[in-house]
């Protein structure tokens, strides 16, 4: 299965993925902007939901069932306290884990890093002027993976 996975998102499937990403993240854009508004949660109105949406897409999941797939992924997530051995990503050491290692070294991370730098890409060319609403600090839930950071409100 593992073989199966690596193989389908290997270099050049991902390289194939990449329009796909850019009109998600465009769509995304494009609701946040709606009706000239110029400011918006960027964690509600993009990074929450470009990653899903996207993998969504790309498996030709209907956008109805994206609800369903994110409260699946969540539970999962959300349901291993305290088993593997805590991953502490800040931790210090020479080795980046950020996508496991071993046997079940993550298959999709090619994937992840391109819907980064997409994401990332399109919100600087698409909002040039994107900067904090309000200052910090902004409320984080703690994961198994780390902290993660609940709301971001912005202006551009
Ligand atoms: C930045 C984004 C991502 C991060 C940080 C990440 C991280 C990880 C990590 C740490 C593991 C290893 C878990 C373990 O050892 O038990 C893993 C496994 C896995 N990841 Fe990812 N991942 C990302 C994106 C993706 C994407 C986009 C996909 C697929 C579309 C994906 C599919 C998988 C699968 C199927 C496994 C299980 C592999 C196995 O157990 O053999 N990941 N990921």
């Amino acid at each position: 299965m593992h073989r199966v996975a690596t193989r389908a998102m290997n270099h050049e499937r991902v390289a194939a993925h990449l329009p796909v990403v850019r009109q998600v993240a465009d769509d995304l854009v494009d609701a946040m902007t709606a009706d000239g508004r110029r400011a918006d949660d960027l964690v509600a109105g993009y990074t929450d939901r470009l990653p899903l949406l996207t993998i969504t897409r790309l498996l030709g999941i209907p956008a109805d069932d994206c609800d369903r797939i994110r409260r699946w992924s969540g539970a999962y997530t959300h349901s291993h306290p305290g088993t593997p051995q805590a991953l502490l990503p800040h931790r210090d050491g020479p080795k980046f884990v950020g996508f496991g290692g071993g046997r079940h070294y993550c298959p999709g991370r090619g994937l992840g890093r391109a819907i980064l730098a997409v994401g990332l890409e399109r919100l600087r060319t698409r909002l040039p002027g994107l900067r904090l609403a309000t200052d910090g600090p902004f409320p984080i839930a703690e994961r198994e993976v780390g902290g993660v950071v609940t709301t971001l409100p912005v202006r551009w």
